[in-house]
This record gives structure tokens, C-alpha cells and sequence, in this order.
């Protein structure tokens, strides 16, 4: 079976890097959209387990041109239908359309949706659908004509690891989180610091990666109810998942930030506790302006606020005047920041040694990441 491993643009990469790194076969990753790989309903299963800046793993039916709806309702119904979704299987459909001949997705839902019926009608002999049981999301997409249709074996976006329920002032999705720790630079032996930190995304993801922790252990999946799936095999694999994590949960751990919000500092607590890394991660109130890291050095991360309306910028400018602070007062360590804002480095004080462009949902961003300054062996800065 052929598999997408969906990912935002900028993520593909990682995401594709990861599946290798499984020992998944047959690894592409497509210019947009994420990753290709070939496998079984469990090999689908350990990615939607283990993969960190993937949204979704959706299982791929076909792939044919399309430039009429005719062209579109047969390439569907010519599909094995019936040999993925039972008789009451609740089969909803979504479409994008993106350059193509056909270019209305409410049509595409309602011809995809009819000629799916048509082939189950005929597979089962039955003329009505109740629907009720396990759900198997269809996605159509149409891109410069091609049509691929995939089946989402997810469920909920696996951005949705089960710790965060309460969201604070413009938090970051855990796949992009993941993906800034994971381009940071950072050494889970090395300290970790936010201080900028919210609802504490960047620190739990960062402890779920020095930890070997599987970041989908706490929830299901979609494909979980297919009749298809050994569910005693995906069981033991979420058992093998679990112990990684137990035999790694006493590893010393350097995470920790801090918020000059008293309830983002609030909220993170709670994350924290809700991921089951209670005491593991330090958090505190404390401006940023107030914040030194004495010991070991490491890796600031931050996503700092950026805005829009003019008195933000200005805000927004002034916190990253103080980052570029922090970094200076801290020798040794190195900072990585992700923003929105285009002026950022110039705020900074200094160019960044390197970076790189992702999305936060619509919002083009960059993450900027400063390297230390090296030193000679008398503590002097090699220039
Ligand atoms: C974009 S949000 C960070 C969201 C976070 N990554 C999350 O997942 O929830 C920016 C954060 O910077 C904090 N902040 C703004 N100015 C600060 C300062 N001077 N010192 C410390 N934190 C500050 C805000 O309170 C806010 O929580």
C-alpha cells in the first residue's frame, strides 16, 4: 500500500528524513504536501505514532487526470472500495482543487461522494448507507489536473497529541514545534530554554524528543476501528512505544522557560502535567529582560509575539531588542527564534547564521537561528 505523510510546506524534509529513519520502504518526498512511503496498515500506524511534524498519514487509492466531472465520477467509482470500508462505514469526503480544469470542491465532494455510493450499492446490494460505523475521511485532491484520492487514517490532525486543551495567546502547533526543536541545533544532553514560553509547546515537544517519547502515545487513530487492521499487532506496537518511553522517562532532563504571563505560565502547567512530565520541566513568571542562565551553556528557542497593529510591532520590536540582549549576556549559548516579523534581525543587532521559511497556519514566518559566538581557549570571541 502507498501512504502520504502529510506535512506543512518547509516540513516535508524532516518529515520524510523521519520515515527513512523507520526504515519505512520506498521514501519521496513530494515537492509539496509531505512524504511518500510504501507499507502496511501497521507501518501506517507506527508513522502516525512516531511522527513528529507530520499532520496526517492518509492511505493513497489512486492517482489519475481528471478534467471533467464524467472523468472524475468514473476514476472513482473504479476504485476497490469495498475492500477498505464495510457495509456501515461512514465514508465523508473533502476536496481541494488547486490550478486544475475542475475547480469547484463542492461539486468534487458531491461526485466523489456519488460515485463511491454507486460502487458500495453494487458491492453490497444494499441501496441505503447508515453510515454508523468506523470512519474513513476520503481527501480528494486536484492539482494541475491530477487527482489523488486518499483515505485519512488519522482521524483528528496529529498535530493533536491529547496534552493541550486550552490554548493561549497564538500558540504553536505541536508538528511545528517539534520541527523548530528538531532544526535547533539543540542536544538533548545540552540545557533548553524558553523565555518566552506560552502554553509551553516548544518545552514539551523538546522533552518529548529527549525523552524518545512517541508523541502520539496518548491518543487514536482513525484507523484503529478499521476492520482491516490487526489491532492486537497495533496494540503491541503502542505497548513497545511505551516501554521506549518508561526506560528513557529518568534521563536527565534541561528543559525549562518562563512567561511574563502569569496564566500562559498557568496554562503550561497544566500541559505539562496533562503530558505526564510533571516536575520534569521548569517554569516560571519572569520577564525576559530578567532572565540569565548561569552553568552549562545551551539553546535558547523562542516564538516571540509579533503584530500587526502598529503599537504590537512596537511591542514586538522591544521583546526582539531583548532577545538579541539575552543572547549577549548569555555567552555561549546560541538562540533560535521564530517569527513573523520581517524586521526581526535588524531588531536583533545581528544577522542570523542561518534560517529558514515555515508557515503558522497562513502566516509566512522565519525562524532565525544565531549560533554562539566562538571563543579561543582564553575566552576571547573569534571574530
Ligand atoms: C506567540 S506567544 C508564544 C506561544 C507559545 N510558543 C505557545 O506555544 O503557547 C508569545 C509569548 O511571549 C510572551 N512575552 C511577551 N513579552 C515578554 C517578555 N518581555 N518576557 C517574557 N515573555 C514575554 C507573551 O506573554 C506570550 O506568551
Amino acid at each position: 500500500m502507498k501512504w502520504i505523510a502529510s506535512a506543512a510546506f518547509g516540513l516535508e524534509g524532516i518529515t520524510g528524513r523521519d520515515l527513512k529513519r523507520m526504515g519505512m520502504e520506498n521514501v519521496r518526498v513530494m515537492d509539496v504536501g509531505g512524504a511518500e512511503f510504501e507499507g502496511g496498515f501497521e507501518d501506517a500506524f507506527r508513522a502516525n505514532l512516531w511522527l513528529r511534524t507530520c499532520d496526517r498519514v492518509m492511505l493513497v487509492m489512486d492517482r489519475f487526470e481528471a478534467r471533467s466531472f464524467e472523468e472524475l465520477f468514473q476514476g472513482v467509482k473504479k476504485l476497490p472500495w469495498e475492500k477498505l470500508i464495510p457495509s456501515d462505514g461512514a465514508f465523508p469526503v473533502r476536496a481541494r482543487c488547486v490550478r486544475s480544469q475542475i475547480m469547484s470542491p463542492s461539486d468534487v465532494q458531491k461526485i466523489t461522494k456519488k460515485a463511491m455510493v454507486e460502487r458500495l450499492k453494487q458491492a453490497y446490494g444494499v441501496d441505503w448507507f447508515r453510515e454508523t460505523g468506523a470512519v474513513f475521511q476520503v481527501d480528494v485532491s486536484i492539482r494541475g489536473d491530477v487527482v489523488t484520492v486518499c483515505v485519512d487514517s488519522s482521524g483528528e490532525a496529529l498535530s493533536k497529541r491529547g496534552y493541550r486543551t486550552w490554548n493561549g495567546e497564538a500558540p504553536l502547533r505541536e508538528t511545528l514545534a517539534a520541527a523548530l526543536v528538531l532544526q535547533s541545533g539543540w542536544h538533548p544532553k545540552e540545557p533548553l530554554y524558553d523565555p518566552c514560553c506560552g502554553t509551553g509547546t516548544l518545552l514539551i515537544e523538546a522533552a518529548f524528543i529527549a525523552l524518545n517519547r512517541a508523541p502520539g502515545l496518548l491518543r487514536k487513530f482513525a484507523m484503529e476501528a478499521w476492520p482491516g487492521v490487526d489491532h492486537a499487532a497495533c496494540e503491541e506496537i503502542r505497548r513497545e512505544a511505551k516501554s521506549k518511553y518508561d526506560q528513557c522517562y529518568q534521563r536527565p532532563l534541561h528543559v525549562a522557560g518562563s512567561d511574563i504571563d502569569p496564566e500562559a505560565i498557568e496554562l503550561a502547567r497544566r500541559h505539562v502535567r496533562q503530558a505526564g512530565l510533571n516536575g520534569r520541566i521548569e517554569l516560571e513568571v519572569k520577564d525576559l529582560r530578567d532572565v540569565t542562565r548561569p552553568g552549562e551553556p545551551g539553546v535558547f528557542i523562542a516564538n516571540p509575539p509579533y503584530g500587526e497593529r502598529i503599537d504590537n510591532v512596537r511591542a514586538a520590536h522591544a521583546v526582539a531588542r531583548q532577545l538579541g540582549a539575552l543572547q549577549a549576556r548569555n555567552p555561549g549559548w546560541s538562540l533560535c527564534a521564530f517569527s513573523a516579523d520581517m524586521g526581526f534581525e535588524r531588531e536583533y543587532g545581528r544577522r542570523a547564521s542561518r534560517r529558514k521559511r515555515f508557515y503558522n497556519g497562513p502566516i509566512e514566518c522565519e525562524y532565525h537561528i544565531f549560533e554562539a559566538d566562538k571563543t579561543d581557549k582564553r575566552g576571547v570571541i573569534k571574530k
